[in-house]
């Protein structure tokens, strides 16, 4: 049987990925051998730090080169088994890759209990909504009554991130692309405000919706919004760095000019990556189940269809074409 791939064509580092930076490649499956299992790909997942996975920057699980099969994280069905672990038809999750087939040993996959939410494990209660939990809880530290800025509110984890903050009692406004993203934020997702960034100033705006300033900054933008959100953060304010997609097609990116009054202010800035915490995640999603249950985080998905629209879906995170989290559906 035949296993169709996107196979990495080039390294984007410095400049946006483009549709010739993968190849489609057709190979044979190989038989199974002891303690693998062969999963059929129904769901990937897109995220902007694949194009840093591509460019094998520090910090990313590396190890990724032209010729490999793209790296993603998926969920699929098992069509083969050669583990007691895993049994056909069982729904299962992991670094499925951008392929018809994976096969893996069974220790690489973790199982898919419910079926019928299946891709909130992609979304809110995988990855995504784990660095939105970490991130502003473990770093930001929100208080009740404290003023929260999120960038890139519309995305996936910016998304769950301002809804969270709301659910600690905090006030939050969020910057997003466009008049229907932001319209989003407020009517459905009930944050405070939103900046449309690209249609208004965030320095203007910021000073108007945020008078008496910033104590928590959650940012997966960099650039502008994160240099416009320094000049109003409170004494005492934490800025999260989650993300900076404003930098990632950048071959010079330049750092904050504000930056300074992280001193005059007494703040904290700081990064952090989601595999720090990985023996909370349990715990962590317990509490986003919790909340998504309760209809205290409400999520959107969008999800793009076929293996040929793989690349071009990855493309879209970088023209701000999802809302919400990015998913692609093989069948
Ligand atoms: N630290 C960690 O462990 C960790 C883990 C996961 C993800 N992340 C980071 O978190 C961030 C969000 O990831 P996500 O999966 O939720 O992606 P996402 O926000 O769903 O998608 C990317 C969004 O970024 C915005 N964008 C694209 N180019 C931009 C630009 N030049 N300037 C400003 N905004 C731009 C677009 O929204 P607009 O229409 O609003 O522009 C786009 O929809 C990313 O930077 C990602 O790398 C970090």
């Amino acid at each position: 049987m035949k296993n169709r791939q996107w196979l990495i064509n080039g390294n984007p580092r410095g400049r946006a990925v483009a549709l010739s930076d993968f190849t489609h490649n057709e190979v044979d499956l190989a038989p199974l051998v002891d303690g693998a299992v062969r999963v059929r790909t129904r769901w990937l997942s897109f995220d902007p730090s694949q194009k840093g996975q591509m460019e094998n920057i520090a910090g990313y699980a590396g190890g990724n080169t032209v010729g490999d099969v793209m790296v993603a994280r998926g969920i699929g069905e098992v069509v083969e088994s050669r583990s007691d672990a895993f049994a056909v038809g069982d729904l299962v999750i992991g670094n499925l890759r951008w392929q018809e087939y994976a096969t893996l040993p069974a220790r690489e996959l973790g199982r898919v209990d419910d079926p019928d939410h299946a891709t909130d494990y992609l979304g809110v209660l995988g990855s995504t909504g784990l660095t939105a939990y970490f991130g502003l809880l473990r770093v930001g530290c929100p208080e009740a009554g404290d003023t929260v800025v999120v960038s890139g509110a519309a995305g996936a984890v910016g998304s769950v991130a301002g809804q969270i903050a709301r659910i600690a009692g905090c006030r939050v406004v969020g910057t997003a692309g466009g008049a229907e993203k932001c319209a989003w934020l407020t009517d459905e997702l009930r944050f405070d405000a939103a900046i449309d960034y690209k249609h208004e100033r965030i320095k203007t705006r910021l000073a108007e919706l945020c008078p008496n300033g910033v104590d928590v900054f959650f940012d997966n933008v960099g650039g502008e919004a994160l240099n416009d959100t320094l000049a109003r953060i409170n004494t005492g304010a934490r800025v999260v760095i989650c993300g900076g997609i404003a930098r990632y097609e950048e071959a010079k990116p330049a750092g904050p000019a504000n930056y300074f009054n992280i001193v005059f202010r007494q703040a904290r800035m700081e990064g952090f990556l989601l595999n720090g915490y990985e023996r909370e995640y349990e715990a962590a999603r317990a509490r986003l189940r919790t909340w998504l249950d309760q209809g205290e985080i409400r999520c959107r998905e969008d999800i793009q269809q076929g293996f040929d629209n793989i690349p071009e879906t990855l493309l879209r995170l970088f023209r701000g074409a999802n809302v919400g989290k990015q998913l692609l559906a093989l069948w």
